[in-house]
């Protein structure tokens, strides 16, 4: 029996890391993301059937566990430098001659160059131990930097069990594999989108929001963030003849990590400048942020004699691309609702070319951001694209103002349906409340249909917005009452079309509950969030009954989420629109194995560990937790229900009895749970 569980738990982690090298190695994925989910959950439920076949690279040691309360630093065994900046053809050249001069090496001699994409991210380091991914850390100030080791887990390129590189080269006994951590701009735009629905303040460019991201103290939210990365160098290794650094390259590929593809070893310096302004021109092609080259020296028998100055090795260079801004115009500025009602101001502008497009329209974020910056139609601003798609305005160039720009008013109605809006305390968006404001509704229909949400295949917002428009939906419920009658005869709508959409309407009636949850469009609830509830709640119904101490009382739920979740369900055209989705058949229940076992003692409970115990391990312990329903939290606060403390025991047991928290020895642990 134990055997075949080993066995399925083996075959199950090889085929998702066969998918994880499909989709984030190859781009290819072969299965969808919910798939992918069931089978990762999958073998979740057969590790806790059996904790004994846990190791640290099984792909479930991704998912991130609990917040941590801050990151414990890490001091770097080779310093994280930086890398000296150039801007021209001419200071290429003088780093060119200044390398021959210090290697002792003829103007007639070429030295040979590796060329790099600098990918516009945060740095950080790996390390591998017997081939297993042991740690990794941000760069920090270059000597000591914060371990984010469970962030950096929950990326699926990075492996947590090096690969075997063809048995080109044993794997080392310790192996640091440095690199970029990056947002591609469409997860970044995701991202940007998703927070202005929530009231969240958005990131101003990729970097930061990735940055933002690794530094997270939740790897669950991290998880959620879609960051990648490109591996560039090695830090400290032991036992590998290297001799240049298209070998360490190939060698970091080969164990399975990723290496940007947009590589070039060049022979001389004209090829690296040729290479340089060839990738300025190109930078667009590409899904992630580049703000420059970088250019290596490739023997590294000679980054050896060059050494380093104090801030950045001698064998290296970067060729840092010009920003790329454009002056333009405020026409005017105009407000977009967006799904649950947040008022964004977007100015138009006299159209200008930009990075490769023509751009006539930046998003100004929020009103503050307009006050902040003193923005008025009419003024000269220099504007420049963050996430190469969606110009901002950076400042106004107030030396053009001639007395004739209009400061721009905070609406007091929604542009949409008039109806008042309102700012709340906390928050820096506007919002229309009004449930039947058109503007909305198209926004919270194309919502629901989303991939993250109901998932229906064909619905996007082109045909959302003609489906409103035309009176054939008001609400995302009158989505199921469609008939194919009614679609046939729209524009781009034949036949075929129309069936696939009315099968695709169907097949959403059955999604799990967290979908659902998510799909309802409740302000301050995304996707993680509607998975929480999922976990707590077996319907929908249950959930709409929850009041707002109740709902505080779960983990991960704070006062502003659990007030929206209440008035929510409090709305008056909520209760209606529920009846019309439930009248026409959609799944309102849980329908996916309950992630954890109800009614046992401790099913809901929240548990703390601390100090050393005698009869379990960490793990083991957290595994049984887990498996007999309870949750296991990394601090104590007022939500815990118990501490267990070994020998010891610290700041934690202090904190416990101050909060008056029962305190579990090992036996009384037993006892609890039965
Ligand atoms: S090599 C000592 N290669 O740029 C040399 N860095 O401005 C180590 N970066 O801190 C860095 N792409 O975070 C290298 N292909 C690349 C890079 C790269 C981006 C970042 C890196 C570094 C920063 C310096």
């Amino acid at each position: 029996m134990t055997a075949t569980i080993q066995k399925k738990i083996e075959q199950l982690r090889d085929t998702i890391r066969y998918h994880d090298r499909k989709y984030y190695g190859e781009n290819n994925p072969e299965i969808t993301d919910y798939e992918y989910d069931k089978l990762v959950k999958e073998l979740q439920r057969l590790e806790q059937l059996s904790p004994e076949f846990i190791t640290p690279d099984s792909p479930t040691q991704r998912v991130g566990g609990e917040p941590l309360t801050q990151f414990p630093t890490v001091e770097h065994r080779i310093p994280m430098l930086s890398i000296d900046n150039t801007y021209t053809d001419a200071e290429l050249k003088d780093f060119d001659r200044r390398i021959k001069r210090m290697a002792g090496i003829g103007g007639h001699q070429d030295i040979e160059y590796v060329v790099e994409l600098k990918i516009d991210g945060v740095a950080t380091t790996l390390w591998y131990e017997q081939g297993i991914f042991v740690k990794g850390a941000t760069r920090g100030d270059g000597f000591t930097g914060d371990d984010v080791t469970a962030n950096l887990k929950t990326i699926r390129q990075i492996p947590l069990k090096l690969e075997t590189d063809g048995g080109k080269h044993k794997i080392p006994p310790v192996l640091e594999i440095r690199g970029e951590i990056y947002l591609p701009v469409k997860e970044f735009q995701r991202l940007n989108e998703e927070r202005e629905e929530t009231g969240e303040q958005q990131f101003a460019n990729p970097r930061n929001a990735a940055a933002g991201s690794l530094k997270l103290l939740d790897p669950r939210i991290t998880a959620r963030r879609h960051l990648r990365i490109f591996a560039y160098a090695l830090g400290y290794y032991e036992r590998l003849e290297l001799q240049t650094h298209i070998q360490c390259l190939e060698l970091i590929s080969g164990f399975g990590l990723p290496v940007n593809p947009h590589i070039k070893l060049c022979t001389n310096i004209d090829e690296v400048i040729h290479y340089c302004n060839e990738w300025n021109n190109r930078r667009r092609e590409l899904e992630y942020m580049v703000d420059g080259m970088v250019i290596k020296v490739n023997s590294l028998l000679l980054h050896e004699q060059l050494g380093s100055t104090s801030k950045a090795p001698r064998w290296v260079i970067s060729y840092k691309f010009q920003p790329e801004q454009a002056v333009t115009q405020v026409e005017e500025i105009i407000v977009q609702v967006g799904k649950t009602g947040t008022l964004t101001p977007v100015a138009n502008l006299t159209p200008v070319p930009l990075a490769g497009t023509t751009v006539s329209r930046a998003t100004l974020h929020n009103f503050d951001e307009i006050r902040r910056k003193d923005i008025r139609v009419g003024d000269y601003v220099l504007v420049q694209k963050a996430g190469e798609i969606i110009p901002q305005v950076v400042h106004v160039l107030k030396e053009k103002r001639t007395g004739c720009e209009r400061p721009f008013d905070e609406p007091a109605t929604c542009p949409a349906c008039k109806e008042r809006v309102s700012r709340d305390d906390q928050e820096v968006y506007l919002r229309c409340h009004n449930l039947f404001c058109l503007a909305q509704a198209k926004r919270r229909i194309q919502y629901f249909s989303s991939r993250d949400a109901m998932d229906i295949e064909g619905l996007g917002p082109a045909l959302v917005e003609l489906l409103v428009d035309k009176r054939l939906v008001k609400d995302y419920a009158d989505l199921f009452y469609i008939r194919k009658d009614d679609l046939v005869n729209l524009e781009r709508m034949g036949e075929k079309s129309s069936s696939n959409l009315i099968k695709a309407i169907e097949a959403s009636k059955n999604r799990d509950l967290d979908r659902l949850i998510c799909a309802l469009g409740i302000h301050n609830v995304g996707s993680h969030t509607a998975e929480v509830l999922a976990e707590h709640f077996d319907s929908l119904e249950t959930l709409a009954d929850e009041t707002q101490d109740e709902l505080e009382t779960i983990h991960e739920i704070g006062p502003v989420v659990a007030r929206s979740i209440v008035d929510f369900f409090r709305n008056k055209h909520t209760g209606a629109i529920i009846g019309k989705l439930k009248a026409a058949g959609v799944n309102t229940k849980k329908i996916s194995a309950a992630k954890f076992v109800k009614n046992t003692k401790i099913s809901g409970k929240s548990f703390v560990i601390t100090g050393t115990l005698q009869k379990y391990s960490r793990k083991e312990i957290e595994t049984l937790i887990k498996s007999l329903g309870g949750r296991v939290a990394s601090s104590v606060s007022k939500k815990t229900d118990y501490l267990v403390a070994g020998a010891e025991s610290g700041s934690k047991l202090n904190k416990a009895r101050e909060y008056n928290i029962r305190i579990l020895d090992e036996d009384g642990f037993e006892k609890i749970i039965g």
